[in-house]
Order: C-alpha cells, then structure tokens, then sequence
C-alpha cells in the first residue's frame, strides 16, 4: 500500500466551504470550515445564489490556510480532492473550478468525491480500526441514506426518504415552533427539556419497501398538532413538541438500521451526517447495537456537519484504487451514490 499519500481536500456543495489536508485517509492534519450560517440564518435556510458568492470569495482562503495550518506546500501534495456531487450547483461549481485550476496549474492529480461518500467515510477518520464491511445511516440536511458498505468505493443502498430528509424534517419542525436555522441543533437541546412521550406522533413508514423512509408525514402530524392546539386556545409546550417529534424520529432510524443488522448479519454499525450529532439519536443508536452486539461507530459533532476532512478520507481509498479525474470534471447535483 502507498504510504503517507497526502491530500488537500475542498468541500462546497451547501453552505460551508472547507478545506483539509489528510493523509492516509485517516490522520486529519487540518481540518478548515469556514461556514456561512449567520447570513443563511437570516432568509430562513441556505440561499443558493448568495452561498455561491461567499464560496468564491472566501475559497482561496480556506485553502491556503489548510495547507498552511497543515505545514504542507503544493509540493507535498499526492491529489487534489472535491466535492463534485450531490450539492448545489452554484456551490459545487466553485469549489470543482478552484480543485480543476490548481490541478492544472500545478500537474497534481485531481479526484472528485462524491459528498454522501464523505460522509461515511468520516468514520474511518474517527475509528482508525473501522474497515467494511459494515451498515451505515447517513443523515443530514439533504439525504437520508441506508447503506451497506461492501467495502472501500462499493455501496449498497438499503433505504432511503421518499420526500424529506431527516436533517430538512428538524429544520421545518424547529421552524414551526418558532426555534428557527438551523433546527437540528435546536430541537436537540430544547427536547432535553420536554418529555418524549408526551405526544405520540406517527412513525413514518413506506408500503411494501422495508428500509425506506418518510419524513413528511411526521412533520405534517406536528403541524397537524399545533394548529389543532392554537384553534382550542391550548398551551403549547414547545419541549414537549420537540422531545416527541424527535423521539418518533429517532424511532424510525433506530428501527431501520437494527433490521438491516439483523438481515446481513454485520457486527458493525455506523452513524454519518449532521443529524448524527443529535445526542437522543446517538445514544439509542449505541444502545440498539449494544443489545445487537455490534460495535457502534460515530464521528464527533465537527467531523458529522459538512467538513472536508471527510472528503480527503474518501478520496484516499478512491486514490490506492487509481481512481483520477480529468479537467472534464463538473458538479453533478443529484449525482447517484456508486455512480463516477
Ligand atoms: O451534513 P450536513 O452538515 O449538511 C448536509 O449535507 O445536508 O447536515 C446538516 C443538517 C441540518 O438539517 C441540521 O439541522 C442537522 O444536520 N443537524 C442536526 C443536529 N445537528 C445538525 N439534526 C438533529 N440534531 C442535531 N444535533
Ligand atoms: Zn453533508
């Protein structure tokens, strides 16, 4: 195996823009996130237009300051990785022209990651004795994803929503019962409050696909809940609301990825992705597979948002593979998982 492969990874495709250099896939030696959520949290959630715009001014930046926090010029650099897809197209393009320019400039190689790919290879940065195959959710603003991971580069996917994502269900909830942007977080510590069984909301399922999920129905029996309650001139207690609406989430998850331990038989299990920060759904997750006997797997807070840390880890594995990129590299919004 190549040893001490060194890669300065970018990641733009939402609302952060970031930068890292890692080596080896799994020892992070900078890890920059330079995130735009103050002016986001002003309209009510990531405005496509305006992300581009921070992205382009403040990219250059980020770079230099990973390679500089780093220790590392150009000329320790064996790639140059992005984030070509799935994301924003505004935003993915900045950061794929920035990756393609200083490929070409300085003759490293380029690779382009896919971001759901990111995301659970944040666990190999965590868990430096984590290898495939193992079961994998992956939670965030914009996708919710059951995979199982063959192994480095090969993804099954078992489930995913049919309408809202888990991270997108807990902002438009949050947002409704006045916590505002981001509402993951929000809910999360406002639950710590409020009693999880004080409501019962439905838990989502989909006819006749076991592993898949729906979001949209459980935000819409939130909603259903307060107007029912405004109408009757009834207290709303705002923790309660949150505790209940998480809690039937988290029911949800937990219940798909035990099925999926169950059916192939894997003795390891791991979270990804922004929702994987919230502490209610870590901790029933780290039960389940205790009482499964599978080891439980989690990135911290910083590497489970959007980072490019995990984009560097990814990368490696697609690097000792001889993946590369050509200049004809673009931003592919709704690019598939398993798709180059
Ligand atoms: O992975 P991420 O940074 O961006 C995407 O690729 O989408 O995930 C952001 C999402 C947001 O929807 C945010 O509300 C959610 O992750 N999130 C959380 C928590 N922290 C972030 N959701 C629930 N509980 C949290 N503690
Ligand atoms: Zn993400």
């Amino acid at each position: 195996m190549a040893e001490n492969v060194t890669i300065l990874a970018i990641e733009s495709s939402c609302d952060e823009t970031a930068a890292s250099v890692v080596v080896n896939g799994r020892e992070v030696l900078s890890n920059v996130i330079s995130s735009q959520i103050d002016i986001h949290t002003l309209y009510g959630g990531v405005v496509p237009e305006i992300a581009s715009r921070k992205h382009t001014e403040r990219i250059n930046q980020v770079i230099r300051q990973a390679l500089s926090e780093a220790g590392r010029t150009f000329s320790d650099l064996d790639a140059i990785a992005v984030t070509y897809g799935p994301g924003l197209v505004g935003p993915l393009l900045i950061g794929v022209s920035e990756a393609k320019a200083l490929s070409f400039a300085t003759g490293i190689p380029l690779i382009g990651v896919h971001h759901i790919e990111g995301h659970i290879s944040a666990n190999y940065i965590a868990a430096k004795d984590l290898e495939p195959p193992f079961v994998c959710l992956v939670v965030s603003g914009g996708h919710t994803h059951l995979v199982l991971v063959r192994d480095y580069g090969e993804y099954e996917i078992l489930g995913r929503t049919h309408d809202d994502a888990a991270g997108e269900a807990f902002d438009k909830v949050a947002r409704e019962i006045g916590l505002g942007y981001p509402g993951g977080p929000k809910i999360d510590r406002v639950s710590k409050e409020g009693n999880p069984q004080a409501i019962h909301f439905p838990r989502g399922k989909v006819d006749g696909s076991r592993y898949d999920f729906s979001f949209s129905g459980m935000k819409s029996a939130v909603l259903n809940y307060l107007n029912t309650a405004r109408m009757k001139g009834e207290e709303i207690s705002v923790p309660d609301v949150a505790a209940s609406f998480q809690a039937a989430v988290v029911d949800v998850l937990v219940s798909h990825a035990m099925w999926a331990i169950d059916e192939f038989h894997l003795d390891k299990f791991a979270l990804a992705g922004g929702v994987a920060s919230n502490s209610a759904l870590r901790a029933a997750m780290e039960e389940g597979c205790r009482q499964k006997k599978a080891a439980f797997y989690c990135p911290p807070p910083i590497l489970c948002t959007d980072n490019a840390a995990m984009i560097g880890a990814a990368a490696y594995y697609d690097y000792i593979r001889g993946v590369r990129s050509g200049f004809d590299l673009n931003a592919v919004p709704n690019l598939k998982l398993g798709e180059r």
